[in-house]
């Protein structure tokens, strides 16, 4: 197969900094779409996948999952984009089209699913490399149209960020008389907030410290509850139908199932890998609650998305940064030092 030869920023080991390398793109085949890459959000995700936080890191490893573009160039038979297009990707770029998630709009569960970054890449039998180069090239299946009247930086985040929170709002029927809790006032969190606030619901933050009451408020919340406050966390028992937690590190959801009300759900869309300390089931039984997991969107779920951000003129809350300064994100990423979403101006890369 014919590659191309561009320019990305990747790591080669789990203690390595992003460094600028060359990566292939292969040219377009018939249902192709190739993409100038204009912004890329940084998510948590692209952090633990650079230092192998989750134990299946190939190297070398090119984050992003948060794609913004122009279409440079279609294959013959591509129906949906002509060159021009304002387009997007998000975390998915192939999966089986087959099995029963696939048919049902739940590509994110085929059990064949590729990533944007870390996937099999069947056309270049190695790993799928991921927004932070120039271009990219994806089946027009998995690639998104992207209101214009939208700030193109500014949306970057939804195609991550915006639909790992979108999903399970969606999914729980979150509407006008909810009342839904977010943990974490993050990237993911951000989105939860705005996102829940749109669809009418009332909504509160669990955050650990004071410093971010003015933003949440600003941003949709209603409430914020500190969770490092006992009596706070005491007066917020049996209230919430819906809580989605976003911490990425593991945490004690304890305190948290105690605030669902009868029948409610948590959410967890952060932590990934085994609780500490375990989960104690006497509320759960007692109170039909439920601890629930949540995987990104399907492609219908993120166009869905993304037009109810046109119409609501919603996006999210950014810092844009040059690529060379990835490192440094990540280490501000860490501190939560960013309010709320770093996204890169890939204009940097190609300077
Ligand atoms: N399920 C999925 O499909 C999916 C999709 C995308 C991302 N993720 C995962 O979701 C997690 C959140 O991603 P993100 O991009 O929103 O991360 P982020 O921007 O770093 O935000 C995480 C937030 O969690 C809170 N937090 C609580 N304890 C923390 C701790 N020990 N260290 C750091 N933050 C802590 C902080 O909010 P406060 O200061 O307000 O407490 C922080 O702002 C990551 O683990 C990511 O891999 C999952
Ligand atoms: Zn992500
Ligand atoms: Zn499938």
């Amino acid at each position: 197969m014919k590659t191309k030869s561009v320019k990305a920023f990747g790591s080669e080991s789990n203690v390595a900094d992003l460094k600028q390398m060359n990566i292939n793109r292969r040219e377009v085949t018939t249902k192709d779409v190739e993409i100038d890459i204009l912004f890329c959000g940084v998510c948590h995700s692209d952090l633990h996948f650079a230092r192998n936080d989750w134990g299946m890191t190939q190297y070398p490893v090119v984050p992003g999952h948060e794609i913004v573009g122009r279409v440079t160039q279609v294959g013959a038979g591509v129906s949906k984009y002509k060159v021009g297009d304002l387009v997007a990707v998000g975390c998915l770029v192939d999966s089986c089209q087959t099995c029963d998630n696939c048919k049902a709009d739940l590509e994110q569960y085929c059990p064949e699913w590729v990533g944007t970054y870390g996937g099999y890449d069947k056309h270049l039998d190695t790993t799928t490399h991921g927004g932070y180069s120039e271009t990219i090239v994806v089946d027009e299946k998995f690639v998104l149209r992207v209101p214009e009247n939208l700030d193109q930086a500014g949306i970057a985040p939804v195609l991550c960020a915006g639909i790992t929170t979108w999903s399970p709002l969606r999914h729980w029927k979150v509407g006008k008389d909810s009342k839904v809790a977010v943990v974490g006032l993050g990237g993911l969190g951000h989105m939860a907030i705005k996102l829940a606030h749109a669809l009418g619901a009332h909504v509160s933050l669990f955050s650990r410290s004071n410093n971010k009451i003015a933003d949440a408020k600003a941003l949709g919340a209603d409430e914020v509850i500190i969770s490092t406050d006992e009596a706070q966390m005491e007066k917020a028992m049996g209230r919430f139908d819906l809580i989605i937690d976003t911490v990425p590190y593991a945490h004690d959801l304890n305190p948290y199932v105690g605030t669902l009300n009868t029948s409610g759900t948590l959410v967890v869309v952060g932590y990934l890998g085994p609780l500490d300390p375990m989960l104690v089931t006497v509320p759960l039984i007692m109170g039909r609650k439920s601890v629930a997991g949540s995987l990104i969107g399907g492609i219908a779920e993120t166009q869905e998305l993304l037009d109810f951000c046109g119409k609501h003129n919603i996006t999210s809350d950014i810092e844009v940064i040059k690529i060379q300064d990835i490192n440094k994100a990540y280490e501000r990423m860490l501190k939560s030092d960013v309010k709320y979403r770093f996204v890169i101006d890939m204009k940097s890369l190609k300077n």
